[in-house]
């Protein structure tokens, strides 16, 4: 539980998935910073990292705007000397809301979800890699989702969005590879917790954990565990991969 110390990783995207990734983040000894645009949920989960004896410092952060992401990575290496990760865990979920397929999806939610999901994962990409690179590597990290594989009646933007992210990584993996760079995605299966409880039926959420194979739903700890492995020196051989932590949902090739 020691694989991250002296790393320093800057995490975007703070919810329910985010402040698992942080706290595992920080519990093998990275200095976090910790951004999102939900300033509350920031704070939360920086001063659990604090009391547990963890290095966190939490910041306003929009991934889909470039000064804010720069400012998130500069208030990293100006904190820590740094910066050896970045995970992009921040997502819209506007088109969802929406409840339209491709037919009645107002296009505002569209454009939103892609200028978010899509544009921001790579705000971020170019505003971590120059930082990395003068460290003389480092390890990109993306939560996307099952949804980019699955298909959904709903929710087209959120999987296009998803999509991209994986052509994002194979991107970032071949061209900086030689240069010490790794990039790879985690593609969850349905994770709960207590943002989701707080808007699911127990009864639907029975039934969804009874067709996953392993008869549970993930949680945060499960995708944290799949990001610190790629985070540490021990994922050193892992790039260009989107690894589906889902509980054996999907089966694909
Ligand atoms: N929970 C699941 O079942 C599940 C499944 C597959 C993929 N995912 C992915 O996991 C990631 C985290 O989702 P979650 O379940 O923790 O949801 P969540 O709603 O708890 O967290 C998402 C966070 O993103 C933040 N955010 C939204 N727009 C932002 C922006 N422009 N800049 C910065 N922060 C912004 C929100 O404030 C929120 O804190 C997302 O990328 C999501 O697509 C989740």
């Amino acid at each position: 539980m020691d694989r991250l110390r002296n790393k320093v990783i800057v995490v975007a995207g703070a919810g329910g998935i985010g402040g698992g990734l942080a706290r595992r983040y920080a519990a093998e000894g990275a200095a976090v910073v910790l951004g999102d645009l939900d300033a509350a949920s920031v704070a939360a989960t920086v001063a659990e990292i604090t009391a547990a004896g963890g290095t966190a410092v939490g910041t306003a952060l929009d991934g889909a705007d470039e000064a804010s992401v720069n400012a998130g990575v500069a208030l990293a290496v100006e904190r820590f000397g740094g910066l050896d990760g970045f995970h992009a865990n921040f997502a819209s979920f506007k088109d969802g809301e929406s409840g339209a397929d491709i037919l009645g999806l107002p296009m505002e939610a569209f454009d939103e979800v892609m200028r978010v999901n899509a544009r921001g994962f790579v705000l971020c990409t170019r505003a971590a890699l120059p930082e990395m690179l003068q460290r003389g590597g480092g390890s990109l990290v993306y939560t996307t989702s099952g949804a980019a594989f699955m298909g959904e009646p709903l929710r087209l933007a959120y999987a296009m969005s998803k999509v991209s992210a994986h052509a994002l990584v194979r991107h970032v993996a071949n061209r900086f590879g030689a240069e010490g760079i790794r990039a790879n995605a985690i593609a969850p299966g349905v994770v709960s917790h207590a943002r989701f409880e707080a808007v699911m039926d127990p009864d639907v959420v029975a039934g969804m954990a009874a067709r996953i194979p392993v008869g549970r739903l993930g949680r945060p700890e499960d995708i944290a565990a799949m990001g610190a492995l790629l985070m540490s020196d021990e994922g050193s051989f892992i790039t260009g991969q989107v690894l589906s932590v889902d509980g054996g949902n999907s089966m694909r090739q």
